[in-house]
């Protein structure tokens, strides 16, 4: 049965209309046909591109109206809410599901074939770090403390720098969605997260699920809580921000080493190359510059790259570059690059914490999906994209180290 516009939430109400499933939604048509509208034209510039900042802030791209679902699911937590809805205010149910177990296991089953279509794994980690990432362990109230609690769904929260791009994550996530009612957007981007992580070979994460979303878009954090790639201070600020967060040194570092994935893209964060004989070819929408050569590959060469900082083709931000850089930083930093089970194991650790940051559980102690979780190993699957064509010709560089230089001033991941 068709519902209203009214009760769609701001991603369904840009996406289900097209009747979308993740296939159509694959990585390169949506950079196409969004931020990446102006990536043709931006191309090979390292100039962040206007027509794909005024995309991110029109107000046309996204239609915030109500805030969670309102169909019916088993077993919800249910809100009674007043909601704004354009000019007018109506009273309705608001339906903030805790996730059920079934519904999870089988998510997370789609998320795995969603990964092997549209090689989405990095979009999907940097979606469920930055839904987490505003948390502020000073504040006590949920949800002004923020943290993983969904918010980062609303246009309000898309439209911040740090969040350039993720619109394209949750397009791709809106079917899976669509289908698991009782799974919350905090859990949902949460469980992405980790299975991406784990498909791209790295370490089982000891995930917990039943966050709760928060309900509306004036629930979610104001902008700034994210950390800035080029901020003056490096190590001071990569500090304020993540002990903000309840993380210490060694959690920064260990999680820093998920930058192993991906690619920055000058249009969207201001940083990076707009393309590199690494990512010319894809998989997905083909440019910007990844930290590692198999970037679609979870290991711990992101350390090992940094350390040799030899290769132009690779990012390093000077956010990376003080993990070598700083005393205390340091000695985490230089143990990874020797030791991928250390990290590995340092990475599931801190990724589990920083995944339940300011969430609240329904039930209170969460829900496991794997019963036997504490006593699996770590997973050592190589991850094998089977569309990469890297043709890697390697040509010794002089011995210097590549900080990447910002495009733009003041923007954050
Ligand atoms: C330490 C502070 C951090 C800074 C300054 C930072 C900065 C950035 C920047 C500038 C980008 C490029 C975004 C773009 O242009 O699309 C990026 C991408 C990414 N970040 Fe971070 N980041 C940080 C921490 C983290 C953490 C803690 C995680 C996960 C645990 C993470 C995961 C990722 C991933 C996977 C990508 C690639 C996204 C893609 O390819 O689409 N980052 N980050």
């Amino acid at each position: 049965m068709r519902r209203s516009r009214r009760n769609q939430t701001p991603i369904e109400s840009d996406v289900s209309r097209r009747e979308a499933t993740p296939q159509q939604f694959e990585c390169d048509k949506l950079d196409k046909q969004h931020s990446g509208m102006a990536i043709a034209a931006s191309k090979r510039t390292a100039q962040p591109s206007s027509a794909a900042l005024s995309f991110l802030h029109s107000p046309r791209r996204l239609h915030s109206t109500s805030s969670c679902s309102l169909r019916p699911v088993p077993s919800p937590l249910r809100l009674f809410q007043t909601a704004a809805i354009g000019s007018r205010r109506t009273t309705s149910v608001v339906v903030c599901a805790a996730s059920d177990p079934a519904q999870l296991r089988s998510a997370r089953e789609d998320i795995k074939e969603l990964l092997k279509t549209t090689f989405c794994h990095p979009i999907l980690v940097r979606l469920g770090w930055h839904d987490a990432g505003t948390y502020d362990k000073k504040i006590a109230e949920w949800p002004k403390r923020g943290g993983a609690n969904g918010s980062l769904r609303f246009e309000i929260e898309l439209k911040h720098a740090a969040n350039a791009g993720l619109v394209n994550a949750l397009k791709l996530l809106q079917s899976i969605k669509d289908k698991y009612s009782s799974i919350t957007y905090a859990d949902l981007f949460q469980l992405a997260s980790a299975t991406a992580i784990e498909e791209a070979g790295g370490p089982k994460i000891p995930m917990k699920y039943g966050r709760v979303d928060v309900s509306g878009p004036e629930q979610c954090p104001e902008e700034g809580r994210l950390p800035d790639a080029g901020p003056p201070s490096p190590a001071g600020h990569l500090r304020n921000v993540f002990y903000r967060m309840g993380l210490d040194d060694k959690e920064i570092v260990a999680l820093s080493g998920a930058h192993t994935l991906g690619r920055s893209r000058p249009e969207r964060s201001g940083w990076g190359k707009a393309e590199t004989k690494y990512t010319n070819d894809g998989p997905g929408a083909p440019g910007g510059q990844s930290w590692t050569v198999q970037w679609l590959n979870f290991d711990n060469s992101y350390f090992r790259d940094i350390k040799e900082g030899k290769d132009e083709d690779l990012l390093i931000l000077p956010t990376d570059a003080v993990l070598f850089e700083d005393s205390h930083f340091k000695v985490h930093a230089e143990k990874y690059a020797e030791d991928e089970d250390a990290f590995f194991k340092d990475y599931a650790e801190a990724h589990a914490k920083l995944s339940n940051l300011g969430a609240k559980f329904n039930p209170p102690e969460g829900i496991s999906m794997d019963d036997d979780d504490s006593n699996k190993t770590v997973t050592r699957k190589p991850f094998v994209a089977e569309s990469i064509k890297i043709q890697y010709e390697y040509r010794p560089l002089a011995s210097i180290s590549f900080v990447a230089q910002s495009n733009r001033l003041n923007l954050q991941t």
